[in-house]
């Protein structure tokens, strides 16, 4: 494991009586790409203030590298931000916004020079020294603001949100664009996102986040595959949630019928959601089905189909290569792998 390089503990934030962060407990790694992610409003961009300094935190404590820094001001961090809106000087050059930082520091100009270039390099825009910034197109900008950024050489990128503007195209170019800097530079990112894709495909580290909580932390494919709650497994991807009983280990029961599953460590007859995943439940004859039902819709996105499965009990969301007519009567099954047994969420 890596260095730790950013601990947060027991971060509370209150605004206008609204408690904003509740608690906020969080290890972040040398060389981590770690996303926090939530939807709008869950107080991501307040935690990112905290960590740059542009923030105080009511209690708690922002330790970096063994130090405690709750105190200290943006400019005595080793963290740099790039935000959504990049504020870019607009009057300068590319080459200028990005020496900015550098030349304020009163740097050698050749030192300069040969850093910018080399920013420049790495984000692809070689050759647009000159460009005015509002030559540039929303991606390109980006880039600028990046690179400014890095330039600074910060132990700590933190980005909030730094792909909204852009279309969904070059979104996802940048995403790959982004990821690949930081594994070239090496430097530890603090990424904002309110998208769950964008989340899974770039981080090591995903952070879900709802109204102030920490919901879980862990790999893109351990909160895709092992949601702790119903908000995660909500929150992640499209999928069936089911209320469920776990008979005793290995054994859940729903829509009255018993399932092998791979989960244990349950009360017995405890109440429980089950996460079954669109892509996981297999259709079949009816006879061959752990239950059946009547394929209520179905739609044709692209790589597969979605379907509507109603099971007598409820409807299930299934995806499938194969076309059904509506009316079809189905079987349906899940392989123990796949059925994920989760705590029931205490309504808030
Ligand atoms: N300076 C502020 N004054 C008052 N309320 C604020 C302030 N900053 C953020 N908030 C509120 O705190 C909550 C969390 O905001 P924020 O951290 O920006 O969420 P996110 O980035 O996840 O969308 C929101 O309800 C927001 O309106
Ligand atoms: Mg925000």
């Amino acid at each position: 494991m890596n260095k730790k390089i950013i601990e947060l503990k027991n971060i509370t934030k209150t605004f206008e009586h609204h408690q904003v962060l509740k608690g906020i407990d969080l290890t972040i790694y040398e060389n981590e790409f770690l996303t926090l992610l939530g939807p709008s409003g869950c107080g991501k961009t307040t935690i990112l203030r905290i960590i740059g300094g542009f923030e105080e935190a009511d209690s708690g404590s922002v330790i970096f590298e063994g130090t405690d820094m709750s105190k200290l001001p943006p400019y005595k961090r080793e963290v740099n931000t790039v935000f959504q809106k990049y504020a870019l000087f607009p009057f300068m050059s590319v080459f200028e916004n990005v020496a900015f930082g550098l030349s304020l520091k009163k740097m050698d100009k050749k030192v300069i020079q040969e850093k910018v270039e080399h920013m420049l390099h790495l984000v692809g825009l070689r050759g647009f020294e000159k460009r005015n910034i509002n030559q540039l197109s929303g991606g390109q900008q980006q880039r600028v603001a990046i690179a400014r950024a890095l330039v600074n050489e910060p132990k700590v990128l933190l980005l909030d949100e730094p792909l909204g503007a852009l279309d969904a195209k070059l979104r996802k170019e940048m995403q790959v664009e982004l990821k690949k800097i930081q594994k070239e530079v090496g430097i530890t990112f603090i990424f904002v996102t309110h998208d769950q894709e964008e989340a899974l495909s770039m981080s090591d580290t995903v952070v879900v986040m709802n109204e102030g909580i920490i919901q879980q932390i862990g790999s893109p494919i351990d909160i895709y595959n092992e949601p702790k709650n119903r908000f995660v497994a909500q929150f992640i991807g499209e999928s069936n949630i089911v209320p469920a009983i776990m008979k005793e280990d290995f054994l859940v029961s729903f829509d009255d019928q018993d399932f092998k599953c791979v989960d244990h460590g349950f009360l017995s007859n405890e109440d429980v959601e089950v996460v079954l995943r669109p892509e996981d439940l297999i259709l079949s004859k009816p006879e061959y089905g752990q239950l059946t039902g009547t394929v209520t819709s179905i739609t044709f996105k692209g790589v597969h189909y979605e379907i509507i499965v109603n099971s007598h009990h409820r409807d299930y969301k299934v995806q499938t290569t194969h076309y059904y007519e509506v009316g079809t009567e189905v079987g349906m099954s899940v392989i123990p792998d796949n059925i994920h047994v989760m705590h029931k969420m205490k309504e808030a």
